[in-house]
């Protein structure tokens, strides 16, 4: 059978950054069996053939209505599958999805009627959400990564910024490159709408929200970007952990240190 990435290199270098960051997250024990979810909005690079594609699923339900949606197009995880079979084979492990006129239901256009992630009413929302206030972003992730999702585990960590604060403090890169710090959502079922509404309410704020007790999502305009922005948070989660382990409280840049960072970086908080 003939992909629809044949011939489309645009659409095949993006598919490739999915899997590429799918070998990342399996490599990096974030991605236990189906663990974790990606979603890329693809509609730029889909041509008229692809938009003449009959469906090969009925229409599936949303969820929600995201009126931002109509007609768009994406590439996401199916429920159930791999990350590291997705690094593998990002066609028989994803689906190219696009969004019904209706606005409230999708149906799978290629390569195989892979059923898309569960977590698809979160990421749809985030995505509808970025189109909604004009934003360029066009990639969404979805992981569990283990130092981060422990933090979550403690309540004082959950009030508002004291984890971006602790973040941030622990080394500059994390504070230049995850400017606007990490949300935090209370614990919610996974893939239920309530999880996604209260995400999209966090994206007011921040690019980065943890899920409590449960993982961490983040938006960028690609996919490596939203991967990188988790590994910087993590890497600052590692830091202080290995700190504690050491058998003390790391220190943190100071006030005056983050102040400096800020002014010479232009950053936004
Ligand atoms: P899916 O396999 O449906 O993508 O679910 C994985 C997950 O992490 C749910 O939160
Ligand atoms: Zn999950």
């Amino acid at each position: 059978m003939k992909s629809i990435l044949e011939n489309r290199p645009e659409l095949a270098r993006q598919v490739a950054d999915v899997a590429e960051v799918a070998g990342y997250l399996w490599q990096k024990g974030w991605a236990e069996r189906n663990g974790g979810n990606m979603t890329i909005n693809i509609t730029d690079a889909v041509d008229a053939e692809i938009r003449a594609l009959p469906a090969i699923s009925g229409r599936i339900p949303i969820g929600k209505e995201l009126p931002h949606l109509k007609d768009r197009y994406f590439f996401c995880k199916g429920t159930n599958k791999r990350m590291r079979d997705l690094a593998r084979w990002p066609m028989d492990n994803g689906a190219v999805i696009r969004i019904c006129d209706d606005c409230v239901s999708y149906e799978i256009v290629a390569d195989h009627p892979v059923k898309p992630t569960s977590e698809l009413p979160a990421h749809l929302s985030m995505h509808n959400y970025l189109i909604g206030k004009g934003s360029s972003y066009k990639a969404a992730i979805h992981t569990h990564p283990i130092d981060l999702v422990a933090m979550t585990h403690h309540a004082p960590f959950l009030e508002k910024d004291v984890l971006t604060r602790l973040l941030w403090s622990m080394i500059p890169e994390t504070r230049a490159f995850c400017p606007r710090g990490l949300g935090i959502v209370r614990y919610q079922l996974p893939s239920s709408i309530e999880l996604a509404d209260a995400t999209i309410d966090q994206l007011e704020e921040y690019d980065v929200v943890m899920w409590e007790k449960h993982g961490v999502c983040a938006v960028g305009e690609d996919i490596m970007e939203a991967f990188d922005m988790i590994d910087t948070l993590s890497k600052s989660a590692q830091i202080y952990l290995t700190a504690r382990s050491m058998g003390f409280v790391p220190e943190g840049m100071s006030d005056a240190q983050m102040e400096e960072l800020k002014v010479a970086f232009n950053l936004p908080k």
